[in-house]
């Protein structure tokens, strides 16, 4: 086994894509985590970053990592690296992650793995403790003066669905619920690249994002659910929901009514929000939000343009608390689909998972 100091050697498996990008963007300062190897499609490897890559960030490309070889997947596979992130199409995602998996932690945005009884469906905030389903590695990392750092695969969930679970999390907690209906707006940014053409999407709102209903209503339940005999048993909660994609380059929204049990006071759930702190906020990781949850207020929604940056796009703003004649409760929450829903709650998982086995990130 290798004892490693900081920083972990950090693969990204399909780096050129709309997540891939983000993850070359957050590595290029991260504190804990170097980039040291990237992996795209027979289409990219062999060209230098630079060459193979769409670059749609706002940020120019980071000087070091511009003229990187984009390597196969095969090639990538005998390399040197502690830790992989994956932003590869679920496709492709299915076989190849389970190869990497084997010898170190793959952290993936990828649905093929989300529901799989042994992967984690990780949301920091919301379920820290689902990473106990992982396994440790025959000769992986060992971090300084701590235990080994795990093997197998942490899935993000699904960018509507990390955004839902991270509003409804302080109400379970507080008051608990049983049915939720949730539509979403979301943005096209969601579809990867080259994504839907402005044809399609302009002057226009397109009711129907393939698959994207079902990940809500069944990641919901797992992620809200509890370790139980080395498995998570699901949460009894049922979700209605109703996709949309809308002329918006990064931002989902979503329009939420929830049946809170014992009839809370309309302040309680404000404070519930204002209040909500977890894990990774105690531990101090790199790409935790201060506040997980921001309540903006009554009169105040949230709006893509305006909110969707606040806490580096890590924290979910919630505003137009109301009383809903069917369900109880409603508002509206906004969350950041490319940063908290995919690259930056992935390294947000990866911290997690190397804070607690360990020093780094200790209290
Ligand atoms: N976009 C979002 O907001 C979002 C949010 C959460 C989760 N996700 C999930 O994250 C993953 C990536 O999404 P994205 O939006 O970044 O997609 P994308 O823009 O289409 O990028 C896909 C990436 O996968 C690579 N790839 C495709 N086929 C490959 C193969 N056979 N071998 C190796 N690499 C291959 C592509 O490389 P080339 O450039 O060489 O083709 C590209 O780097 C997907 O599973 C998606 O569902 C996306």
């Amino acid at each position: 086994m290798t004892i490693r100091n900081e920083p972990l050697r950090a693969a990204v498996l399909g780096a050129t894509g709309t997540v891939g990008q983000r993850f070359v963007t957050l590595l290029a300062e991260h504190p804990w985590f170097e980039l040291t190897a990237l992996a795209a499609s027979e289409r990219s490897a062999g060209k230098a970053y630079r060459e193979a890559v769409t670059w749609i960030q706002t940020r120019p490309i980071d000087d070091a990592v511009a003229t990187m070889q984009v390597q196969t997947i095969d090639e990538l596979m005998d390399g040197d690296f502690d830790i992989v992130f994956s932003a590869l199409d679920a496709s492709v995602a299915s076989d190849i992650e389970p190869r990497f998996a084997r010898r170190c932690l793959v952290v993936t945005n990828a649905s093929a793995h989300r529901m799989d009884a042994d992967v984690p469906l990780l949301v920091p905030e919301v379920n820290p403790d689902h990473l106990s389903l992982l396994a440790s590695p025959e000769g992986g990392p060992i971090l300084p003066e701590g235990r080994a750092l795990p093997a197998g695969i942490v899935a993000n969930p699904n960018c509507s669905t990390i955004g839902l679970v991270l509003a409804l999390k302080p109400l379970a907690d507080a008051f608990g619920f049983e049915r939720i209906s949730v539509v979403t707006l979301q943005a096209v940014s969601g579809a990867g690249l080259p994504g839907i053409s402005s044809y399609q999407i302009l002057d226009n709102v397109i009711p129907w994002i393939s698959s994207e209903e079902e990940k809500l209503e069944i990641e919901t339940g797992k992620i809200l659910g509890r370790v139980h005999g080395g498995t998570i048993e699901p949460a009894e909660v049922a979700v209605s929901a109703q996709c949309n994609r809308v002329p918006v380059v990064d931002g989902h929204t979503l329009c939420v009514s929830v049946d809170l049990k014992g009839e809370p006071a309309m302040e309680d759930v404000r404070e519930a929000w204002r209040s909500f702190r977890a894990e990774p906020q105690e531990r101090g990781l790199p790409s935790a939000p201060a506040q997980p949850t921001v309540y903006l207020g009554d009169d105040e929604p949230p709006q893509t343009r305006v909110h969707r940056d606040l806490g580096q796009g890590m924290t979910t703003s919630i505003g137009r608390l109301r009383e809903c004649p069917i369900l109880g409760y409603r508002f509206v929450a906004l969350s950041h689909n490319t940063l908290r829903g995919a690259a930056g709650g992935a390294l947000l998982a990866a911290e997690l998972a190397v804070a607690r086995c360990g020093r780094r990130g200790a209290r």
